[in-house]
């Protein structure tokens, strides 16, 4: 019932190059039963949109402002995202909540205006190495939820994305089990608070050094639900490696 979701974080790589990267993806994937999204720079986000333009391939951004216009050189508003053809943005990455202190309550105010705006909020979420080893991972998962995810999220506008921060960029991953633990345990929030139908459809991704090799490990685990990816959402090839998993997961 939730359609498996294949994102790619490109962070801040790829100029206009990299455009044959989103065309390479549309012509391997005419049909795929998964959902694909690229979510590359702002600076590239119209031309992606024009790449992509009729195929399977969204297009997304990676962060927005929180209110809808005003004085704040450099941001972007989630109406600017929209008008550029994204029709999803990334919100409270662990890079932005660290690089930009970004706290729990300016990413739910994000996500606010984002929705608001038509798009599909992906709010990350992921303990550091220091609160795992301190065993403190599911009191700040569960604090991170409650806080960064507004009240109006559905199945359609809420993506929820699980990237432990010491996996990001590391080649580390999470056994198997602890992403089933983790995942279990934000489906179990989002049921308590929003009921089971909803909390039911929001889909849940994992991210952090999913490479081709390890993806389909990953995606036979309990509640995940698809990839958010830096790295290997690059090259086109690498990706689909990822995606052809998803699909036959
Ligand atoms: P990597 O796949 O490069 O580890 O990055 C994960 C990530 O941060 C995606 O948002």
């Amino acid at each position: 019932m939730r359609r498996k979701l294949a994102a790619g974080n490109w962070k801040m790589n790829g100029t206009g190059a990299a455009l044959a990267e989103i065309t390479g993806l549309a012509d391997m994937y005419p049909d795929p039963s998964v959902d694909i999204l690229i979510c590359p720079p702002a600076t590239l986000l119209h031309r992606a949109a024009g790449a992509a333009q009729g195929s399977s391939v969204g297009i997304g951004g990676q962060d927005c402002h929180a209110a809808s216009s005003g004085a704040h050189t450099g941001d972007l508003s989630a109406d600017m995202l929209v008008d550029a053809g994204a029709s999803a943005v990334i919100l409270g990455h662990s890079e932005r909540r660290e690089d930009h202190d970004e706290g729990n309550e300016d990413v739910r105010a994000k996500a606010r205006t984002a929705m608001d705006a038509g798009l599909t909020a992906i709010i990350c979420v992921g303990e550091s190495l220091a609160q795992r080893e301190a065993a403190n991972t599911l009191d700040i998962i569960g604090g991170q939820l409650s806080g960064s995810i507004p009240d109006q999220s559905t199945g359609q506008n809420l993506v929820v994305a699980y990237e432990p921060i010491w996996a990001i960029g590391t080649g580390k991953v999470p056994t198997l089990e602890q992403i089933g633990e983790v995942h279990d345990f934000i489906r179990a929030r989002l049921e308590r608070r929003f009921g089971e139908g909803v909390g039911r459809s929001v889909r849940l991704l994992y991210g952090g050094s999913v490479k081709p090799g390890n993806a389909a490990d990953i995606f036979a685990v309990s509640n995940v639900d698809g990839a958010l990816v830096g790295g290997a959402s690059l090259k086109a090839q690498d990706f689909a490696g990822i995606i052809d998993a998803l699909q036959g997961a």
